[in-house]
């Protein structure tokens, strides 16, 4: 999604401009721009391709201003070229703006602005909404922008300036996050606390049809789209500076990887208590019993949550006893779904910002369910819009594909059914083993991380595979879909994960020996159907590469590769076995020389549907 960095205050703003949107680099884009006001003036630099480039076409020559404003754009309308790099300005090139979202309605705004004689110079929804404040400006920067928001319909969060208010950001939120951090004497507005963290920790989060009117003496209001005046309450963001650095790794994802059983330990610290053999979660105080006599529990999320969603409701039927379903958060918010009493709607999101996820808890919240969030980014849209929930607390993750958020998903979705099913039906002894089996997670991880080596090793050996199949039965299903899904969108290679007896309806006919099948077969109750699975696929000359409990010697018979996890209870098996995917991906991608960290067309956090 596209990154928004603004700065006012007693430093230059280039340089601070620039190193925020490295920050925000990981969030995916195609092109980057900048503005500042100097010698009343705007000055624009725009460039295609990496914050490299624009920096080349700044070469300090922005330097001596202490406002400014400058974006990275993920395309929604209109190609990655420089006319439609941000910021765009209004007709009179004295207001620039900067946007992160859609704006749905921009043919009707367009068409109303070329009849006041007002063209357009690019293909981009944003030009239409900058054109439009400065055609309602009259003097008063806030009242433009905010009667311009009253005319539009979709998404936004954005930052504008206007070089006739040197001392005044205005920024605005809808659907998209901004926001405002509070300096010592400045202040520094993003889409991401991660281009904030660094000049302070001391933030202000702007809410839908918000807008903030920032000042270079320090005053700072808030107001609605109504020009009702609104108070907002200071947070501190929790991440620190060290947490956002690769600490000595080529990449964030093999950080994030590495890092799991410590971010493990993070997320299950002061949540489990063994002794008493109880699930402590703070954040669920407020809805337990609401919680605990729920009929009904729908999990919404996308991608990489979707999948451990697929885990959580194997969790809650399996540990609980409430029957569970999964939807798309893209296909429940227009699904008209029916949301009876007693049904818990849980929303999980690393971002706490992916749009279709975000409309889900609102259509959720709008038929009367209660709507929870399982998020990792602490303070954003999903977590403050959810009646209650519980926080991954893994730190931030910044590769775009996603792995210790995963996990950690994995770990709340764990505690939340031993939570529920301590309430309901599971004895003190029986929780306990659980808990004891769930505390011992990062342990059994460290060890499995053992085996990048050999993942190395066999990514290499498939280097030019260009179709992998995943397959599993049971909780390893939807672990095949997220091996399958981390391959593909950081090798570029397809893959598809598959419920392993799913093959033989059709994709069996695939088999051939240039096609890497990787099959999921923990010891488990399902172990012997898999092993016939495997079987299956060899006999048609299909290469295998086998991800088994260790002491399975049978495995080394069938499969040409085995990858061995510790041995778990089953319930959390998906801990251990999703960790050589992962680095299986990991070494894959960069054996391939790709981007790993910044995947073509990709972004970290989908806030536009
Ligand atoms: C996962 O590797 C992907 N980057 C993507 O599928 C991601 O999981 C999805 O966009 C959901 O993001 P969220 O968890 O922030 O809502």
């Amino acid at each position: 999604m596209c990154g928004i960095v603004a700065y006012i205050g007693r430093r230059e703003a280039c340089p601070i401009l620039l190193e925020g949107l490295k920050r925000l680099e990981y969030r995916g884009y195609d092109s980057a721009g900048m503005v500042v006001i100097r010698d009343n003036q705007l000055d624009i630099r725009r460039a295609v391709g990496r914050i490299s480039a624009l920096e080349a076409k700044i070469n300090c020559e922005l330097d001596g201003s202490t406002i400014g404003m400058a974006h990275t754009r993920w395309a929604t309308h209109g190609a990655p070229i420089e006319r439609n790099a941000h910021p765009h300005c209004d007709a009179s090139g004295r207001l620039a703006l900067i946007h992160n979202g859609i704006i749905e309605n921009y043919r009707a705004l367009s068409a109303y602005l070329k009849t006041e004689g007002i063209e357009l110079e690019s293909e981009t929804d944003t030009e239409v909404l900058a054109k439009l404040i400065g055609h309602l400006y009259q003097g008063d920067l806030a009242d433009a922008v905010r009667k311009a928001l009253n005319e539009v319909r979709g998404t936004f969060g954005i930052c504008v300036i206007h070089a006739d208010h040197p001392d005044m950001i205005v920024g605005a939120r809808r659907g998209s996050p901004l926001i405002v951090g509070i300096g010592n004497d400045e202040f520094i507005i993003a889409s991401d606390a991660s281009a904030i963290v660094q000049h302070t920790p001391q933030v202000i989060y702007l809410e839908d049809n918000e807008i903030a009117v920032i000042r270079r003496d320090g005053t700072f209001r808030t107001m609605t789209l109504d020009a009702a005046p609104v108070t907002k309450e200071v947070s501190a963001i929790e991440w620190t500076l060290t947490q956002l650095e690769l600490n000595g790794h080529e990449h964030f994802m093999a950080k994030e990887i590495f890092e799991q059983p410590e971010s493990l330990r993070n997320c299950l610290r002061g949540r489990i208590d063994t002794a008493e053999g109880r699930v402590v979660l703070g954040g669920l105080n407020g809805v337990a019993r609401e919680l605990v006599r729920a009929k009904r529990i729908i999990l919404t999320a996308c991608g990489t949550a979707w999948h451990a969603a697929l885990v959580g409701e194997y969790l809650f039927e399996e540990l609980a006893r409430i029957p569970c379903e999964v939807e798309y958060g893209s296909e429940f918010r227009y699904r008209n779904p029916i949301l009876t009493d007693n049904t818990v709607v849980i929303a999980i999101s690393q971002s706490g910002e992916t749009a279709d996820t975000l409309a889900a808890v609102r259509e959720a919240r709008e038929r009367g369910a209660l709507a929870l969030g399982i998020v990792n980014a602490v303070g954003s849209t999903i977590a403050r819009e959810t009646d209650a929930g519980v926080y991954l607390h893994v730190g931030p993750e910044i590769g775009v594909a996603s792995t210790k958020a995963f996990t950690g998903q994995l770990a709340v979705l764990s505690m939340m059914a031993a939570y529920l099913a301590r309430r309901r039906h599971m004895g003190h002894r029986e929780c306990q083993d659980y808990l004891i089996a769930l505390n011992e997670i990062p342990a059994a991880i460290e060890r499995t991380l053992a085996l990048s080596n050999q993942t190395r090793e066999i990514a290499a050996r498939y280097a030019k595979a260009n179709n992998w199949l995943y397959l599993g039965r049971g909780l390893q299903y939807p672990v095949a879909l997220e091996g399958a899904l981390k391959l593909k969108e950081i090798s570029y290679v397809h893959a598809e994960g598959l419920p392993a007896a799913e093959m033989k309806h059709g994709p069996i006919a695939l088999i051939t020996e240039d096609m890497p099948v990787v099959v999921i077969a923990p010891r488990d109750h399902l172990y012997e159907k898999v092993v016939s699975n495997i079987e299956e696929v060899r006999s048609r000359g299909g290469r295998v590469i086998a991800v088994a409990t260790e002491g399975d010697d049978l495995m080394p018979r069938l499969a040409d590769d085995v990858l061995y996890v510790p041995k778990v209870p089953e319930p959390l098996q998906p801990f251990v076995t999703v960790i050589p995917l992962q680095l299986l991906a990991y070494h894959a991608a960069v054996q391939r020389g790709c981007d790993v960290d910044k995947p073509r067309n990709l972004a970290k956090s989908v806030t536009v549907e």
